[in-house]
Parts: C-alpha cells; structure tokens; sequence
C-alpha cells in the first residue's frame, strides 16, 4: 500500500493523496451516519488524464476503488465497505453477504477516488442547448450557470450545495422536478469517462453517441461507480421557467394527495414539482427546524406544488404565459391553502419539504427505505405500512415518516427508532414495495444497502445481462465491488 500511496503522489502530487485516519474516516463514512467504511487513502484527481493514470495505478497494485463526488449519496455507494473480504477488498456492508470480487488481496484497502477537484464549467452552447461540467461541479452551481445563461438544468435536489454531476449521473438522480425535465439521463447528451483499464472515453460532443452505436452515457447513468469514472458531462439545458407561484396545502393522506396532483397536473400545465409528506414529517421539520406552522390546520399529508408562469407580467419571463393564478380558483382548493408568489415566501413554503431529511437525521439515525409505486398504488401501499414496521422494528416504537415526489410515485420511507445495524425494517418495507408492483429503488440507487434486494425488483435475466455487462468492463472487480451487481 504504501507504494500504491507513493504512486498515486506521483500522478496527483502527494498533497492531494490523504491517508490522515481522521481525514479518510470523514470520506468513508456516509451523509446518514448509517454505513462506516474502510479505506486505505483519499487521492483527489485533478484532470481526466490524471483519473486515469490513479485507476490504471489501483489496477496495477490490485487495489479497489470507490469514486465519490459530494458523498450526499443515501444508500451506502459512496463508501467503501465496512470490512475487506478475504480475496478482494471491495468488501460489502457486514449486513449483506459478501460479493465476489477478484480485485485486491485481503488487507488491502479500497481507494476513495474523490471528483471534487473536476469541477471545470464550459461555456453555454446556446445553439446546441447544453454544457459540458465536470464529474465534480455541484449541482448548485450548474444551475446558477445555467441561469446565468438565461436557462436551466432541469435536475434539482435539496442537496444541490454537495452533489455532484459525476454523482447525479452515476445515480441517475431524480428530484423535484422530474415530472416536468425526467430524471438525471434524461438529460445527458455525452459523458467523458475513464474506464477499469485506464482508457478515456470521450462523447462530449454531443453529437453521434446516442444513434451510433451502443450509448455509453445512458449505461453509465445508474452504473453507480461500477462501470467507470465518470470525469465530464454534457448536459442539456432548457428555457427557463420562472416560478409564479408555490402552493401548500392539506390532504386526507397520499392516496387523495394523488388524486390531488391528477388534477393539478391535467389543469396545470405549467406544474414544475409536486412533492408530498405526510404529517409526522410536518410536525418533525417544524420542530426540529423552528420553523412555524404552514397552515392554521393539520392534516393527515401536504402537498406542495410549484408553478412555473410569468413572474410578473412585461418582465423578464422568457415564455408565453402557461399559468394564472385565477387557474387556482377552479381546483376547489382547501380554504387555508398558502400560496406563495414572493420568491422569500416561495422559499419559506420550499423548506418545509427541503429540510426534512436533515431533519431526520438530526433526530437519529435513519432507516432510508427509498422506494418507487406505482401512483395508483400509493394509496393501498400507505394502508399497510404503519402494519409492517410495526412488525418488523425492534423496538417496537419506530416513527415512520414518508414523503417524496409523489407525481412519479418516488416514496421516501423513513423509519426512525430500530438500530443502524438491524436491516429487518428496511427489507420489510422493500418486500411491501415490490408485493405493490413497486421497486426496491426508486432514484437513491441501490448501493450496498439495497444490493440483496435487487431480484426483488430485476428479472434473472436482467441481472445476469448486468453481470455480463460489469465483467466485460471491469473483468477485475475493481470498480466499487460490492455496490449494485448482487454475487452470484
Ligand atoms: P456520491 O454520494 O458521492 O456517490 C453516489 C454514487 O455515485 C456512488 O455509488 C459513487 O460511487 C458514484 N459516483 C459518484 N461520482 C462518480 C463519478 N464521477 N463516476 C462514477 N461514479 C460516481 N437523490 C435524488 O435522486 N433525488 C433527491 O431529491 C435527493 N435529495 C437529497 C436530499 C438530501 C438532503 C440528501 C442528503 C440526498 C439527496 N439525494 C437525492 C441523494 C443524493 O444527493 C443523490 O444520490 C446524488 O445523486 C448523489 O450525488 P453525489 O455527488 O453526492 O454522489
Ligand atoms: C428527497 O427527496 O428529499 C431525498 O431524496 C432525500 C431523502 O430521501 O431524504
Ligand atoms: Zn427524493
């Protein structure tokens, strides 16, 4: 190891390999608390070439690796293992059973390969309607490029200060606005990568990589660091849509609440985000965040609904009017709905729903069961729910919290109380979600957390055609072993 440390200070310059414990402990450990991993070093690339030369190094000395961006990653991805497995460092969480891997003898560590030097932003292409960002730019920072540039990405998230657009690609992020842009691949039109041999692939130029051939970048999106070092982006960009107006309101649980967004959704056409939690998320954020009551009234769910139209008429809105606020007046809305038009009062109404997985896990350490359902199915889902964590939790005074993006079913389940270490909530709760017509993922990923649940989900088929997929690119294991391809 030592000498793998010394030639990766040769690539990079030795202040951009960190081996200080303390330092590498804060890399390998996840935004949750949840998973711990272990790794021998940190090594901070800070070009493609120099990516490429730092994993061709790995692959000579049989060591793994874990590329991280911002590490907001949820489902234990973007850290190593807790402990390496004898043959192989990629290791897996101890709660799963271990993968196979040929990379790395035991005792060897993997390499946390971190993105956060790549933060190159190209210039706007406004004909072509996109630019190309770094692995390492954050999403916060694209969009205010993009808005600078009178347009918009159309991914957002509320960790958008930490993550990453290598992160966001290789999880194939979703968010807020994935009713109206889709997710993360939707809007990948190149990627720049360097492979588990070393070669650079480039598709950068937007032109040619999707009808030519396989599209390296559309596999790469939700390859989750198991297929490539994604080093660049090209990322599609649209007009901007300025937000008329945010409204929060009360419904009877997310079953109306989705009969609510139906109606939004065939009235509105300028609907941007349409995000649900239910009540003890309400009550939670509040208290955890001081912040005050949204609505003179409680109920069982809220649904938050953000509207694009003009922001103020003859001003700088680039588009036709789409909304109207005197829309709202046909919807039969509850009498204490708040609607927000100030862009303050449509960030106080946003936070309530922004806050709350930091809120969350303020209040301990959670059990992030993220899953997608079928929308005409959330109903029945939440029915059940309270039921099998119930069952499953010990102790059994679990608080279960649910909210997320409820225009594509995208359910954030949250249960707080049953040891870090006790999966059996979790895989309950997955189990219900695949017995709904579910998946065990719906954009967290699957990570090491989710990996013994993926056939839940995926045919045999499908995952054997992934498995022959990560073989012929990564013949080694080298590549964040043990996160999303399940062992044989
Ligand atoms: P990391 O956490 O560092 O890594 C995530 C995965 O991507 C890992 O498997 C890692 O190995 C891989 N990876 C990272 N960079 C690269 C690279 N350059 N090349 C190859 N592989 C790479 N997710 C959503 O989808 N929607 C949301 O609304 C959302 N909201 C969130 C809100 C909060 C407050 C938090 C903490 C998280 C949220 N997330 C959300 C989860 C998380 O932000 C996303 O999964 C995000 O895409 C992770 O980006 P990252 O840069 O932090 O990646
Ligand atoms: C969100 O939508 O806020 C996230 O995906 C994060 C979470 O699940 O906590
Ligand atoms: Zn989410």
């Amino acid at each position: 190891m030592r000498n793998l440390v010394a030639d990766l200070g040769a690539i990079v310059g030795q202040g951009h390999v960190l081996v200080e414990p303390d330092v590498v402990a804060g890399y390998a450990t996840d935004w949750t608390r949840r998973y711990v991993g272990l790794a021998s070093c940190v090594v901070r690339p800070g070009s493609a070439a120099e990516v490429a030369a730092a994993v061709l190094a790995c692959a000579e000395h049989g060591v793994a690796v874990v590329p991280q961006g911002g590490n907001t990653g949820l489902v234990a991805g973007s850290v190593p293992a807790a402990a390496p497995v004898a043959g192989g460092s990629g290791g897996s969480h101890p709660l799963h059973p271990p993968p196979t891997t040929r990379a790395s003898t035991a005792g060897e560590l993997p390499v946390i390969l971190s993105t956060g030097r790549l933060t190159d932003l190209g210039v706007v292409d406004r004909a072509a309607g996109s630019v190309v960002a770094g692995a390492g730019v954050t999403i916060a920072a694209l969009h205010a490029h993009a808005e600078a540039a009178g347009l918009r990405y159309g991914v957002d998230l509320a960790s958008r200060g930490s993550a990453t657009v290598g992160g966001t690609v290789a999880t194939n992020a979703g968010g807020i606005h994935t009713i109206r842009y889709g997710p993360t691949r939707a809007q990948l039109a190149g990627v720049a990568a360097v492979l588990a041999d070393g070669s650079i692939v480039d598709a950068l130029n937007g032109v040619g990589n999707g009808p030519a051939g396989y599209d390296l970048g559309q596999l790469l999106a939700g390859s989750e660091g198991t297929l490539a070092v994604i080093t660049a982006a090209r990322l599609r960009l649209w007009p901007a849509e300025p937000v008329a107006a945010v409204l929060f309101t009360g419904v009877e649980g997310i079953g109306p609440g989705a009969e609510f967004y139906r109606r939004l959704r065939d009235r509105l056409p300028g609907l941007l985000a349409a995000e649900y939690l239910d009540a003890a998320g309400l009550d939670l954020v509040c208290r955890v965040g001081g912040l005050p009551r949204p609505l003179p009234s409680s109920s069982a769910g809220y649904l938050l609904a953000e509207l694009a139209g003009p922001v103020d008429p003859g001003g700088r809105s680039p588009i036709s009017p789409r909304f109207d606020l005197d829309q709202l007046a046909d919807l039969d809305l509850p009498t204490d709905t708040a609607v927000a038009t100030s862009r303050a009062d449509q960030a106080s109404l946003w936070a309530y729903r922004e806050r709350l997985t930091e809120a969350i896990a303020t209040a301990g350490v959670p059990h992030k069961i993220d899953v997608a359902i079928p929308v005409g199915e959330l109903g029945a889902f939440r029915a059940e729910l309270d039921d099998v964590v119930l069952a499953a939790s010990t102790p059994s005074a679990a608080s279960v919290i649910v909210f997320g993006h409820i225009g594509v079913g995208n359910l954030h389940v949250n249960v707080l109380g049953p040891d870090p270490a006790d999966t059996s909530v979790d895989d309950a709760v997955a189990r219900l979600a695949a017995a709904h017509g579910g998946s065990v993922a719906a954009e967290h990923g699957i990570g090491r957390a989710k990996v013994g649940w993926l056939a839940w989900s995926r045919s045999a088929a499908e995952i054997s055609a992934m498995r022959a997929i990560k073989a012929a690119l990564d013949p080694q294991g080298l590549l964040n072993p043990g996160v999303l391809v399940p062992a044989p």
